[in-house]
């Protein structure tokens, strides 16, 4: 097939998504959310290789450690592992506050380098007074869990050694953990860790959670049921990518489908991810419950059960010593019960929680702060955020 008629195809499959795709009706920024949405639905389906198209992408929009006047801004490395920091350049007599931010994209993709996030770290860095250290894992499928996981590990290892603190300013009384997305799945993940393994001496004083997915345990709650076709981020990618993190099987991502993933020895958790008892009634709206269907793939995943998978469904005693958390879910968003759910499942143990629910709210709204794609939803997102970090970091 020749490269026009390509090109004629995908624009023609391009404008059918953008046509018939529903979007709910409060969305700001309609007509891009559309474009998006339907870029991305074409692209899945038309390219057997979406990771390195995707790569490709979003490649073009990386953006080299360049500082400003408020902000030293260098890539370096902890532990081997690549960083960007940002140093605030304005005189201070005490220590900082420090923020370790972990990016999305699903384990596959994205970086601190990606202009957006880029900005996010340096506007934290600026608004808080906060040293900012944005932390680039190594990614599925290439590397599949638990690198990714442990490499966020080695880098928050050390980072928090009282040396590396000090060479830093850094006040290792105020120090935040924060991601979105699957960013917020490992700060979650790691949260859990630090605050719980003596090892750790240094413990977090919060964790800040923008539209993290928390768990695989159980893929069919409300939110995964009414937006499962998007806007951006349908149910069958976020399966596609959450499986890559650990396995190439296509089997599972089928079986996950389903709901029908879950390996015998795992209902002990099903009673922590229960919608029908940690959503509030508002979202549970008529959805019937029914508990995720055990034993049916062959060979099985038992690491479906790993706590560091899915923190949501670690048991209270892990969840007691977390430290203050800010979660942000967004409505039209399959993540969204997953952050709902942590919000009530860290109350129930007396952890406290600020909780910003936004009702216009998309999946990924942070990564399009920049040119070519900008909505003001991700400037909304980014300010509530840093608000919350000024006011409790
Ligand atoms: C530097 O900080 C000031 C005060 O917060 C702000 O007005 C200015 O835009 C910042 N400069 C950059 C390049 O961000
Ligand atoms: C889930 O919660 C509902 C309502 O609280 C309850 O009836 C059901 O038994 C629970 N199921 C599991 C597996 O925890
Ligand atoms: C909670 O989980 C941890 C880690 O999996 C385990 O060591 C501990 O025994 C569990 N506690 C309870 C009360 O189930």
């Amino acid at each position: 097939m020749g490269y026009k008629a390509l090109c004629l195809g995908l624009t023609c499959i391009l404008c059918a998504f953008y046509i018939f795709t529903p979007i709910p009706e409060n969305i700001e920024e309609p007509w891009k959310v559309r474009i998006m949405d339907a870029a991305i639905k074409t692209t899945s389906l038309a390219l057997k290789d979406l990771k390195i198209f995707l790569a490709i992408l979003v490649k073009l929009d990386y953006t080299q450690p360049i500082s400003d006047e408020n902000v030293t801004v260098m890539d370096t490395t902890f532990s081997d592992i690549p960083v960007r920091l940002y140093l605030p350049k304005r005189k201070r007599e005490s220590q900082r506050p420090a923020v370790i931010f972990i990016h999305g994209g699903g384990f596959v993709l994205g970086s601190y380098k990606h202009t957006p996030l880029d900005l996010l770290n340096r506007w934290t860095a600026n608004k808080v007074d906060a040293v900012v250290v944005g932390v680039d894992p190594r990614l599925a499928p290439e590397y599949p869990f638990p690198v990714p996981y442990e490499d966020v590990v080695s880098v928050v290892k050390y980072f928090l050694h009282d040396k590396i603190l000090a060479k830093y300013g850094v006040d290792p009384n105020r120090i935040c953990i924060s991601g979105d997305s699957s960013g917020g799945a490992l700060a979650a993940g790691l949260a859990q860790l630090i605050q719980n393994d003596p090892e750790f001496k240094n413990k977090l004083k919060a964790q800040a959670l923008i539209y993290p997915g928390l768990q695989l345990v159980d893929v069919s709650m409300p939110s995964h049921r009414e937006n499962e076709h998007g806007p951006l981020l349908s149910r069958k990618l976020a399966i596609k990518l959450a499986c890559l993190y650990f396995t190439r099987d296509k089997a599972l991502p089928q079986a996950m489908m389903k709901n029908q993933h879950m390996p015998y020895g795992s209902m002990h958790l099903f009673k922590l991810v229960n919608w029908s008892t940690f959503l509030p009634e508002k979202y549970k709206k008529n959805h019937v419950y029914t508990e995720p269907i055990i034993g049916k793939l062959n060979p099985s995943y038992s690491i479906l059960l790993d706590s560091r998978l899915s923190p949501l469904a670690a048991n209270d005693s892990q969840l007691r010593n977390l430290p203050l958390t800010y979660i942000l879910t967004c409505k039209h968003d399959i993540l969204r019960d997953d952050g709902l759910m942590y919000v009530l499942r860290l109350q129930n143990v007396g952890v406290k929680v600020s909780h910003d629910h936004m009702e216009d709210g998309i999946h990924g709204a942070l990564s399009f702060m920049a040119a070519p794609v900008y909505l003001k939803l991700g400037i909304r997102i980014k300010d509530k955020y840093i608000n919350w970090l000024e006011e409790n970091l």
